[in-house]
């Protein structure tokens, strides 16, 4: 059973269109984003065409429609972000993991999702990285950050 058919049988009869946003969203929490299947079952629930799950899907900047990397960067870019230089690290992003217009790195491994203000404006610019801070970044500091990542994963590799 799909996520979305788990999350759909348990409330089939009390659901209503207007709760497709927080099925959505639920659905994305448990999967880290939106599958066509996932869209399909949705429509099929609240007796609506799969084109309007997926008009009001892509609407909304919030949802995802291709599965998380193995590490996922928040790059915030936020107005105190924006000011210390944020666009530099996304354009920086882009090039260095060769980002595709889902924001998955061309190997699969990253996800990069800009975000509103992280809420940590005083080290801006901040990004998340697998869920950890870091902030005042330059290009310089987040090569060195992705490059730490890259030796783990090789160090992983020789070990496993
Ligand atoms: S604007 Fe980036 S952390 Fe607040």
């Amino acid at each position: 059973m799909t996520t979305a058919e788990a999350i759909i049988a348990g409330r089939k009869e009390q659901l209503t269109r207007e709760q497709m946003i927080p099925l959505l969203q639920e659905i994305q929490a448990a999967d880290g984003f939106i599958s066509t299947d996932a869209m399909v079952r949705v429509a099929e629930a609240l007796e609506t065409p799969v084109s309007r799950i997926y008009g009001v899907a892509t609407f909304y900047n919030q949802f995802r429609f291709a599965p998380l990397g193995e590490h996922v960067i928040e790059l915030c870019r936020g107005t105190a972000c924006h000011v210390k230089q944020s666009l530099v690290l996304a354009r920086h992003l882009k090039r260095r993991l060769k980002l595709r217009d889902d924001g998955n790195s061309a190997d699969g491994r990253f996800t990069v999702i800009s975000v509103a203000c992280l809420g940590a404006c005083s080290i801006a610019p901040v990004i998340k990285l697998d869920g950890e801070f870091y902030g005042h970044l330059t290009t310089e500091r987040l090569d060195a950050l992705l490059d730490e990542v890259d030796a783990k994963a090789a160090s992983d590799e020789a070990a496993a």
